[in-house]
């Protein structure tokens, strides 16, 4: 087997034989590298992925802001808290959000969901949200919530793809990692985005530590990413709305709140907390983390 990189022309690779894969049941990747889409084949233990930058002999500084649950297209997304927080984090010098799923509301997730719907479509959803994100120059990356791809179970297009797309081509960085998990590798560690909506697995009272704990007997912690070993060392969980931080096994654990204020829907589900995000910021040399700061940030009204 030969080693390098090729490009999908040379090896007579097209679109099509990439669909017939992942409709053969493959799990494929995609994202946006040097001006092109790069395609990758997924191993059943391994999420979609994006490489940061590896790890370091000196010790430096990661920071980042979380965010999740934007439910954006709803009677009650908090389109002037979203602004709010973006703008401190940029004043702050963040230069980085991580999005943990739930950016769009979606369409018929609930019974009568049209109701708290002021948005119906997925380009309308998608469309609101990319003219809040691009007016602030942060990389945006995303992974995918059950709301968001519930456009897709009706045949129709994932908002977030439009997201990336819209925003990218406005000049500004959006990348999709098209999943419920992607891992982000920091400064040679691992920080993983988790939409956690597989109610049933995990007791709802503790299900970040339900998960860290499973991760654990499977000796999860170790994480590939095509083809090299990392440690995971942060998960931000979304779908829960709530605001929590710990540490779990030299695991920082973040659930970064949401912007939608509450509906007869998340009320009923129990899917409720405070407007916000989260400020991070990691000190890291070789794969270690020495020192650790997340703060929930709420909207200045
Ligand atoms: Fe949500
Ligand atoms: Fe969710």
């Amino acid at each position: 087997m030969m080693h390098g990189q090729f490009t999908l022309s040379k090896l007579h690779i097209g679109f099509a034989e990439i669909m017939e894969l992942r409709n053969a049941g493959y799990r494929i990747s995609s994202q946006h590298k040097d001006g092109g889409r790069v395609y990758y084949i997924l191993t059943n233990s391994e999420n979609v992925s994006l490489f940061i930058s590896g790890h370091s002999p000196k010790a430096e500084t990661a920071k980042w802001v979380e965010v999740s649950d934007i439910h954006c297209g709803c009677n009650g997304f908090d389109e002037q808290g979203l602004r709010n927080c973006l703008h401190q984090a940029h004043e702050e010098g963040f230069k980085e959000v991580h999005l943990s799923g739930d950016l769009v509301d979606g369409i018929n997730v609930y019974p009568l969901h049209h109701n708290n719907l002021r948005f119906h479509t997925a380009e309308e959803q998608a469309m609101l949200l990319s003219s809040v994100l691009i007016e602030y120059p942060f990389h945006y990356i995303s992974i995918v919530g059950n709301h968001d791809r519930s456009f897709e179970r009706e045949g129709n297009v994932n908002p977030i793809t439009l997201i990336e797309k819209q925003i990218n081509e406005a000049g500004g960085k959006f990348t999709f990692l098209n999943g419920f998990a992607g891992d982000l590798v920091i400064l040679g560690t691992v920080k993983r985005l988790l939409h956690h909506c597989s109610g049933r697995t995990y007791a709802k009272s503790y299900p970040a530590q339900t998960y860290i704990r499973n991760l654990l007997d499977s000796h999860g912690e170790n994480v590939f990413v095509r083809g090299n070993k990392y440690r995971l060392r942060f998960l931000q969980v979304g779908h829960h709305h709530t605001d929590l931080s710990f540490e779990s096994a030299g695991i920082y654990i973040t659930h970064p709140g949401n912007f939608q204020f509450p509906n007869d829907f998340t009320i009923r589900q129990g899917l409720i907390g405070y407007q916000g995000c989260r400020f991070t910021t990691a000190v890291i040399k070789n794969g270690q983390v020495l020192d650790y700061d997340s703060r929930f940030v709420k909207p200045k009204r």
